[in-house]
């Protein structure tokens, strides 16, 4: 479905209204100079979803070297930090093209060779939402939340 844009955030006062799209729709927060340091450096990786003039969800990204979950060596990484899609704007499609968006610029603006994230186990329509996106499963991250539940790490090649 359509009705809906994908750009990157444009101002800080747009970055204030994402982080409250934050707060009610996800259990973990960050304090503000990690925000804006993601608006600051990786701007183009940091997309808002709008309807109308609204923004209803974001994708917050950055990029990394590592060791490589479904490549070998050291790659460069995309890492999809934190996403999200207010409840009454959901499952019209604007969380998997936020992802699209963002991996297609981690490709062919920085080069990235795969792209990974965090999910709760427990967390069920995102992971379907990864899936999807032929995100595999890499390993479980044992207590990686603050209230003791795991993550899975997935990956999926750019
Ligand atoms: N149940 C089952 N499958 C789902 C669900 C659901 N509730 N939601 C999405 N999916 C799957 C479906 O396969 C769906 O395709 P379909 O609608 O054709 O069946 C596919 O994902 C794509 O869905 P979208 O419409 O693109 O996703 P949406 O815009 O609804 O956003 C999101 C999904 C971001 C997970 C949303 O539910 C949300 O904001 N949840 C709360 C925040 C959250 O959990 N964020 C992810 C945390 S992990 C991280 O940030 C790295
Ligand atoms: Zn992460």
């Amino acid at each position: 479905m359509q009705g809906f844009t994908i750009r990157p955030l444009a101002s800080e006062e747009e970055l204030r209204r994402v982080i409250e799209i934050n707060m009610v729709t996800l259990p973990e927060h960050y304090p503000y100079f990690f925000w804006l340091e993601h608006f600051s450096l990786w701007r183009d990786i940091f997309l808002a979803a709008l309807v109308g003039e609204e923004i209803v969800g974001y994708n917050m990204c950055r990029i990394e070297y590592g060791i490589g979950h479904v490549r070998k060596g050291i790659v460069k990484q995309g890492h999809v930090v934190s996403i999200a899609v207010l409840p009454e704007f959901r499952r019209r499609g604007i969380a998997s093209a936020l992802m699209l968006k963002a991996m297609e610029v981690m490709k062919e603006k920085y080069g990235a060779g795969e792209v990974y994230l965090e999910v709760r186990v427990s967390n069920e329509p995102a992971i379907r939402l990864y899936e999807k996106l032929d995100f595999k499963k890499v390993k479980v991250l044992k207590r990686y939340y603050l209230d003791g539940e795991d993550a899975y790490l997935m990956a999926r090649e750019l």
